[in-house]
């Protein structure tokens, strides 16, 4: 009982580092005329002029987007896809699913070699590598549901910035330059770039050669003129007029397979949110084709169920729940989810509360689960190395009237495919390595061959990207969402923990460290310098492989002051270039 008692009062000790303290207190930038939350400045700025210009949430969201889509080209995309939520001011949400889509002529096992081996060059660069793009029919589907200004008014700020040209930030010159030039890995080996494909190095390398400074002005003239026809014809001439040509021409002259018919029949879907309760805030968030929404609702539940909020916060024992929830959501996001247009997923149990009590009753007090154990009937031979990039970008957006945005979107690895579709200036994804692209293997590196992701022409590949909005008692609390892979659900569970279980306030939440299981590989990874070396020693003692990382995600947020309703804006300075931008007067 006594031994008992000191495992529990050292599980209860304060683990992870404070936050660094100031003596004033810093709740972000506030607003009551709108505020918009990127990890590009000069996006953000964009969205903030819509808004001045009596845009709604909505108009500033695609604004921001089409914006990103020059001044960030790592993630923000015309080439990619991602989703949005939006709330209304009296509460009611919905969903814009506008994910890519596998090609006609794909097939599960494309990405295998003769020996039956995923071939990771395939899925990390070159024109095999993309999906069918639904940015552009995402946006124009939320704008013609809710925009109140002109659709062309929202993109031509994007016309303008890629046209004149905007100032290269230090950080989006590095990038670029490796890019150009190519990286080398610590073995010597080529990563993938730009480099091999001349029409990509034309339009984002330095005129005359060299590398790009900080300070530099890069005008993207193709990608304007593009930019521009979507303006004024709207997103047909993406789909089905002269972009789609070049696309296709494109595709076929290197033997990619996204083809005309591909582009004529993408449909954008508007879904139903994934909805949950945790300790009585409401959670807003997205369904198939994201993991997201069901496996943050999952954990939720299983820590309500916990009664998380009697922990102390960042103690050795609210780690252990916590990554124990993980563990299982992640588990239940290999075995079950899929594009439910194709497969079948049980959504309402794996979200029920029913179900989340099953889970929890395998966590043992003072002891790290195993992954293995837990997910026995999923698991099969082979050793593949997971290799899911990091590059996404989300943006959360809220007006005047409290109308919230929240839009995560990505091309997958930073710079997707790094193919420019000649002529456009249009950087494509490389997203179908989000599906499970060796069908039956699923093995304790992170690889998952479960058949509801599995390659089929027409197929969402499945997401993590998990844009979030939470409310209570009808009144909007929160608006978040990162970038991150697989670790972004884990990201955007640190900060709603943070601003409801815990009761932070919205930057506190967004600054405090973040830790990430996913099912597997079985191991935690924390944020540098979060745990201190008792907290390590004490968890690898409950058996946990515990790995320390650098930064984990860029939650671009806005809070609603609880007390005064002022908007605050954001900004996640783990991105150098993030902002939160005041709309409006
Ligand atoms: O949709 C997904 O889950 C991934 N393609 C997202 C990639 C990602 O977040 C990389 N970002 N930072």
């Amino acid at each position: 009982m006594k031994k008992m008692t000191v495992v529990l009062v050292i599980l209860g000790l304060l683990a992870l580092a404070p936050a660094a303290v100031s003596t004033q207190i810093d709740l972000g930038v506030p607003s009551k005329t709108g505020i918009v939350a990127s990890s590009s400045d000069l996006a953000a700025d964009v969205g903030a002029s819509v808004l001045g210009r009596g845009g709604n949430a909505v108009d500033a969201a695609v604004a921001t987007a089409f914006a990103m889509a020059v001044t960030s080209p790592s993630n923000g995309n015309i080439g990619g896809g991602g989703f949005m939520i939006v709330r209304l001011p009296d509460g009611t949400a919905t969903t814009f699913d506008y994910r890519e889509v596998a090609p006609g002529k794909a097939t599960p096992t494309m990405y295998l070699n003769a020996q039956g081996e995923i071939e990771v060059s395939r899925i990390h660069q070159g024109y095999v590598a993309p999906g069918v793009p639904g940015t552009v029919r995402g946006l124009a589907m939320a704008h013609k549901k809710f925009g109140r200004l002109p659709w062309k008014d929202v993109v031509m700020p994007a016309v303008a910035l890629a046209g004149k040209g905007f100032t290269l930030s230090k950080s989006l010159a590095s990038q670029l330059n490796s890019e150009i030039k190519g990286r080398t890995d610590n073995n010597g080996r080529q990563g993938p770039s730009m480099k091999p494909f001349p029409a990509s190095v034309a339009a984002y390398g330095k005129p005359g050669g060299g590398d790009w400074a900080e300070g530099d002005t890069i005008v993207l003239g193709d990608l304007s003129k593009t930019l521009a026809a979507i303006a004024t014809d709207g997103p047909d001439v993406f789909y089905k007029g002269w972009i789609a040509d070049r696309i296709a021409e494109d595709m076929a002259a290197h033997g990619g397979l996204i083809t005309k018919q591909d582009l004529a029949t993408y449909a954008a879907k508007e879904r139903a949110p994934i909805t949950g309760s945790f300790y009585g805030y409401d959670i807003i968030t997205m369904p198939p084709s994201s993991s997201g929404g069901v496996a943050l609702v999952e954990m939720l539940n299983m820590l309500e169920a916990l009664n998380l909020q009697k922990e102390t916060r960042q103690s050795v024992r609210a780690i252990h729940l916590i990554v124990e929830a993980q563990r299982r959501a992640y588990l239940d996001r290999a075995r079950f989810l899929g594009d439910t247009d194709f497969v079948q997923v049980p959504i309402d149990r794996l979200t029920s509360k029913a179900h989340a009590k099953a889970l929890i009753s395998t966590i043992l007090p003072d002891k790290a689960s195993s992954s293995e154990e837990l997910g026995k009937d999923i698991l099969s031979s082979g050793k593949l190395p997971a290799d899911e990039p990091l590059e996404t970008t989300h943006f959360s957006v809220v007006d005047k009237d409290g109308m919230a945005a929240t839009n995560t979107f990505t091309l997958e690895g930073g710079f997707g495919s790094h193919v420019v579709i000649k002529g456009t200036g249009m950087i494509l994804n490389n997203e179908m390595g989000d599906f499970n692209r060796k069908p039956g293997t699923t093995n304790t590196t992170g690889t998952i061959g479960t058949p509801a992701n599995v390659i089929a022409p027409g197929k969402r590949m499945l997401s993590s990207m998990t844009p979030v909005i939470i409310a209570k008692n009808g009144k909007l609390v929160m608006v978040t969402g990162s970038p991150g892979g697989r670790t972004i659900i884990n990201t955007v569970l640190h900060v709603v923990l943070g601003v409801t279980a815990w009761n932070l306030t919205g930057r506190e939440a967004v600054d405090a460290p973040r830790w990430d299981h996913e099912w597997m590989p079985d191991r935690v990874t924390f944020e540098n310098n979060a745990l201190s070396d008792t907290a390590v020693a004490q968890l690898k003692a409950m058996g946990y492989d515990i790995v320390m990382r650098g930064e984990q995600g860029s939650a671009q947020s806005v809070w609603m002051h609880p007390q005064t309703g002022t908007a605050f804006g954001i900004a996640d300075m783990r991105s150098p270039d993030s902002k939160a931008s005041k709309g409006g007067s």
